[in-house]
C-alpha cells in the first residue's frame, strides 16, 4: 500500500478524536442528557483511534522507522492517554475545560514529535 494512504488514514483519524471529543466536551458542558451526541461522539472517537494507530503503524513500516525510536514511543503514550480519556471526558463534566486545554496540547505535542524532534533525529 502507498505510504501516502496511510497518511491521509493517519490525518483522518485525528480530525475523528478530535471532532468526536469536542462533541463529547461540548455535550458534557452545555447538555449531558444527549445520548445521540454521546454515541456520535464515541463512535467516531472510537474509529478515528483506530485509524491512527493501523495508519501509525503502516507508516512505521512503508518509511522504514523504527518501533523504538522516541518520537515514535512518545506518539504512542499519547495515542493511550487520548483513548483513556474519553473515561472523563464522559464521566468529569467539571474538568471540562481542563481536558479541553490538555486535547490541544497533546496534538501539540505529537506534531511537535513529527515535525522538530523526528526531523532533528
Ligand atoms: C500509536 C500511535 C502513533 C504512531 C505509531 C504514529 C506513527 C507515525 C508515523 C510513522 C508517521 C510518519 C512520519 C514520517 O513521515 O516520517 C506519523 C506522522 C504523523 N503523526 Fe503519528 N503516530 C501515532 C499517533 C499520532 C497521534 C495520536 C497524533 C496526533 C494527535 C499523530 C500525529 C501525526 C502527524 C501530524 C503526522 C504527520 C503526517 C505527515 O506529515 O504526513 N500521530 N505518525
Amino acid at each position: 500500500m502507498d505510504p501516502n494512504f496511510y497518511q491521509v488514514l493517519h490525518i483522518v483519524g485525528i480530525s475523528m478524536v478530535f471532532l468526536g471529543y469536542g462533541a463529547l466536551l461540548a455535550r458534557s458542558m452545555a447538555a449531558p442528557e444527549n445520548v445521540s451526541v454521546r454515541k456520535l461522539g464515541s463512535i467516531t472517537s472510537g474509529i478515528g483511534l483506530l485509524l491512527i494507530l493501523v495508519a501509525g503503524f503502516g507508516l512505521i513500516s512503508k518509511l522504514g522507522h523504527s518501533y523504538t525510536e522516541t518520537w515514535i514511543l512518545v506518539k504512542f503514550v499519547i495515542w493511550l492517554l487520548l483513548g483513556g480519556l474519553i473515561v472523563l471526558i464522559n464521566r468529569k463534566p467539571q474538568l471540562a475545560m481542563l481536558l479541553w486545554c490538555l486535547l490541544i496540547a497533546l496534538s501539540a505535542t505529537a506534531a511537535i514529535m513529527v515535525y522538530v524532534v523526528r526531523s532533528a533525529g
